[in-house]
């Protein structure tokens, strides 16, 4: 199985980044293919609802890096998407990419795939509900299924390297993929 990791943080070795490591690792042991990308290493525009998406060949119109995205998402069987809290939500950065996923919509490229979120913040899982509940019915509309969550706590970077209950339960997780 191949495995796509999709870092939503400004901060490499962050909280984020150490937790999708565990994820990785942990669905290594059993064999599968994991591959992680740091999305501010790409160009993403905005959507600009152009509905070029709705015809043809439902390809994006817009020619940035996110064109080195689609067949990269299009190819796994399942994604990680990693991002901390900023503001009860993703970062700007991870919300760039979700708006860019709608020709996923409608070439259905995206149907029966699992899914991951990763979601450090400083106050822990009683921050998380409304961004769960975003990447939830955004997955539901793709035909994509929210099969794991990991709700670090963690402020400082890297700080999630003292919370090991955290770091096992995301290990465990990718051995369960
Ligand atoms: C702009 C900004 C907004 C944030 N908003 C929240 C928030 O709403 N709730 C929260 O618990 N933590 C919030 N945080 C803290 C981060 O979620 C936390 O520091 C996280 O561990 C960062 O992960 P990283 O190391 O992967 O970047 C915010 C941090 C920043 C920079």
């Amino acid at each position: 199985m191949k495995v796509l990791a999709l870092i939503g943080s400004p901060r490499r070795g962050g909280n984020t980044d150490l937790l999708v490591d565990q994820v990785l690792e942990g669905s290594r042991t059993k064999g599968h293919v994991a591959r992680k990308l740091y999305l501010y290493d790409y160009t993403i525009s905005v959507c600009s609802d152009c509905r070029g998406c709705k015809k043809g060949d439902y390809v994006c119109c817009v020619h940035d890096e996110m064109q080195q995205l689609y067949p990269l998402m299009a190819d796994a069987d399942v994604i990680v998407f990693g991002t901390p809290v900023y503001w009860y939500g993703p970062t700007a950065k991870m919300k760039m990419l979700l708006d860019r996923l709608r020709p996923f919509v409608e070439n259905k490229k995206l149907v029966g795939k699992r899914a991951v979120v990763v979601l450090p913040s400083a106050e822990g899982s009683k921050a998380c509900g409304p961004l769960i509940e975003m990447f939830r019915l955004s997955f539901e509309y793709l035909g994509m299924e929210l099969v794991g969550k990991v709700l670090g706590k963690a402020y400082e970077k890297g700080e999630i390297l003292e919370n090991k209950k955290e770091l096992d339960a995301a290990y465990k997780m990718g051995a369960l993929l």
